[in-house]
């Protein structure tokens, strides 16, 4: 595995320390905590970031996952975004925190919001771990953002490619040959 990485973008420690803090970034922007945060995690890419910035937030949450599919197999670029597994939880009167692990085009964010918005949430904002910013359209919305990066294709922390190197404890590039 570690023959196919290029580059690493993103180390262990850089993203230990910039998840803490957004993590306290995420729980100050809510002054009204009381029992009704509920956290919508986008599988799969986004549980070792669902694991580690929860852990830094000390307050009492509900989580739930849900499965949007956009890069079918070894495809690099998203097509159309699609919620493949729904969540049957009541949002009614909940703050909603979308967690995901990049904000590319945008699609998988913009379904998700407008999914969950029609299902009488408190309020919605969204997380990301990694923002493409010259990619991003302006009107998708993510209100903490780990960091920006180039647009280029990451693996790691668990972000695939074809399913593989999610397990990576850090964010890199793959070489030419691995892709
Ligand atoms: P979007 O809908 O184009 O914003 O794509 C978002 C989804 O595509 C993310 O949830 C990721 O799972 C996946 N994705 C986007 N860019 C990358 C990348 O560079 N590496 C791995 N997965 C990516
Ligand atoms: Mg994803």
């Amino acid at each position: 595995m570690e023959k196919d990485i290029a580059r690493i973008l993103i180390s262990r420690e850089q993203l230990d320390r910039r998840i803490r803090e957004l993590a306290g970034e995420i729980v100050a922007s809510y002054p009204a905590l009381d029992g009704h945060l509920t956290l919508v995690t986008i599988l799969n890419g986004a549980i070792i970031f669902l694991a580690d910035l929860i852990r830094h937030m000390p307050v009492k949450m509900r989580l739930e996952l849900i499965t949007v599919s956009s890069y079918p197999g070894k495809a690099t670029e998203s097509v159309e975004a699609r919620l493949t597994r729904d969540i049957a939880a009541d949002l009614r009167g909940q703050d909603v925190l979308i967690v995901d692990d990049i904000l590319d085009t945008g699609k998988t964010i913009r379904l998700v919001r407008s999914e969950l918005a029609r299902r009488g949430p408190r309020s919605i904002k969204a997380a990301t771990l990694l923002r493409k910013p010259n990619k991003a359209p302006r009107d998708v919305v993510v209100e903490f953002v780990g960091f920006d990066i180039e647009d280029e294709f990451v693996v790691g922390y668990g972000m695939d490619y074809d399913n593989h190197y999610r397990n990576l404890p850090y964010i890199a590039v793959l070489t030419q040959e691995a892709r």
